[in-house]
């Protein structure tokens, strides 16, 4: 009773067995209800024909007449006269007489009528037709119908209505085992495919279902298959490039230490790589809380609390906090915004965005480069552009520098100390404060990040 084709098959059956009972009970009733009615004014007419005839030439060789036209057939008629006794008949074998003595006997009708109509149970229906003769009331001219023919006739029709009650049952079963294959054979499958989902086989194959709702269910269940299964080596792949990224640092931290523990080196020798274990150590820490930054971000537990405040000023703060490492470098960094500009956003996330971009510009620029930290207002909307006169970004790679853990040019990055993370977290910083990041490249000449918000 679980099953669903059950359930439907079960509804359904009911509904069409009450429809078909009803019909096939209205239908049987008025068709033998006008049938026997037929018969019935059949009778009435024939016996008022006979009846007319007599009152016209009412005389002995007209009772016998009349007889005789009903000598043969399934019809019978009787005269009586006053005082009830017959007086002429078609029934010569005189059983039918005999057998209808009693009723003809009691009859007072005053019109032509039906006096037996129960054509089931008796053999006979009968009519009643009064006849007058000079004025003076003479008797009766009865008329018997035999029912046989009509008991034959309604026993064939039964068994019809059974013939094709038996043949709906048949059609109901065949429209069941259908409606079990088109609709609870396919809603199986994908209950099974769902729980190997489950338990982490991606691989699963549902057949094309068409347009309909459950086509479109399993083109679901094969989309969220190949989603699933994307994550899973997403996810694969980026703990595989952490443990690459931490196991080089941590390399150069053993050896580096191991060689700073030997005995009889010089002590500006050991000062150096001391020093060196320091830098690494400190680079590790770094990624460390830049990938807890990102993991956080990913499950969006930061909180965002926007305010309205003045782009220049703040703008002019960021540069300040770079300022130290960009002289280092001796590259220039230029301002450009208007003191009136004002934004309505996160100080504390846009300010991590900004630096990580500026943070770029100056690892991906050589020496005497210039960069532009720009903000200005278009269309209603804020835009933030940072643009650098650095080594730029090939074409190719343009669309995966926002993806975790990516850099253009492994060994390069590594000599600046990049791991892949600064982007991606840029973005995820960026859709969180409800704008857009775009990029635009050329390399050797620099490349410009631009937020739009
Ligand atoms: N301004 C830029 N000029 C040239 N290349 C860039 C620039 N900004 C980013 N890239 C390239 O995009 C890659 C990804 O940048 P991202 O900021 O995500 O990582 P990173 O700077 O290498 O490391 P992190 O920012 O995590 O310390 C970089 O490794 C670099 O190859
Ligand atoms: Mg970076």
């Amino acid at each position: 009773m679980n099953k669903l084709s059950t359930k439907l098959a079960i509804s359904f059956f009911l509904v069409v067995l009450i429809m078909e009972s009803l019909l096939m009970y209205y239908l049987h009733r008025s068709m033998i209800n006008t049938r026997v009615e037929e018969e019935f004014s059949l009778l009435l007419a024939n016996g008022a024909n006979h009846r007319d005839v007599l009152v016209e030439h009412y005389s002995e060789t007209t009772l016998k007449h009349i007889s005789l036209m009903e000598k043969n057939g399934n019809r019978e008629v009787m005269i009586t006269n006053k005082t009830g006794d017959i007086i002429s008949s078609s029934d010569y074998s005189y059983t039918i007489q005999a057998a209808y003595q009693l009723i003809i006997k009691d009859i007072h009708n005053e019109k032509d009528e039906i006096i037996v109509s129960s054509w089931r149970e008796s053999p006979y229906i009968m009519s009643v037709h009064p006849y007058k003769v000079d004025e003076e009331r003479q008797g009766y001219v009865l008329m018997l119908q035999n029912t046989g023919s009509l008991n034959q006739m309604v026993d064939k029709m039964n068994m019809h209505f059974v013939l094709s009650g038996v043949t709906g049952f048949v059609v109901l079963f065949i429209v069941y085992v259908m409606l079990s294959k088109i609709i609870t054979r396919p809603l199986m499958r994908m209950k099974e495919a769902t729980e190997k989902l489950s338990k982490g086989d991606f691989k699963v194959s549902l057949p094309d279902l068409g347009k309909d709702e459950l086509g479109e269910l399993a083109s679901s269940i094969h989309k969220l298959a190949n989603d699933l299964e994307r994550l899973q080596n997403d996810r694969n792949e980026f703990l595989a490039a952490i443990a690459h990224e931490l196991s080089t640092p941590l390399t150069y931290l053993i050896g580096y230490s191991k060689i700073a523990m030997r005995e009889g080196i010089r002590e500006e020798e050991r000062q150096h790589y001391i020093e060196i274990i320091g830098e690494e150590a400190n680079r590790m820490k770094d990624l460390v809380k830049n990938l807890l930054d990102l993991a956080r971000m990913n499950e969006t537990a930061f909180d965002v609390s926007k305010e309205t405040f003045l782009v220049r000023p703040f703008l002019e703060n960021v540069c300040k906090l770079v300022a130290s490492s960009y002289s280092l470098k001796e590259i220039q960094l230029e301002l450009v915004c208007d003191a009136q500009l004002q934004i309505y956003s996160d100080r504390t996330r846009l300010e991590q965005i900004v630096l990580n971009l500026l943070d770029n510009a100056l690892k991906y620029s050589n020496e005497n480069a210039v960069v532009t930290l720009k903000a200005e207002s278009k269309n209603g909307k804020i835009v933030v552009s940072v643009k650098d006169t650095g080594i730029g970004i090939p074409t190719e790679e343009i669309d995966y520098i926002f993806e975790k853990l990516y850099r253009v040019e492994k060994s390069r990055s590594r000599i600046n100390g990049g791991s892949g993370i600064g982007l991606a977290i840029v973005k995820e910083l960026v859709s969180t404060l409800g704008g857009t990041v775009e990029v635009t490249s050329k390399v050797g000449e620099g490349s410009t990040f631009t937020i739009t918000m």
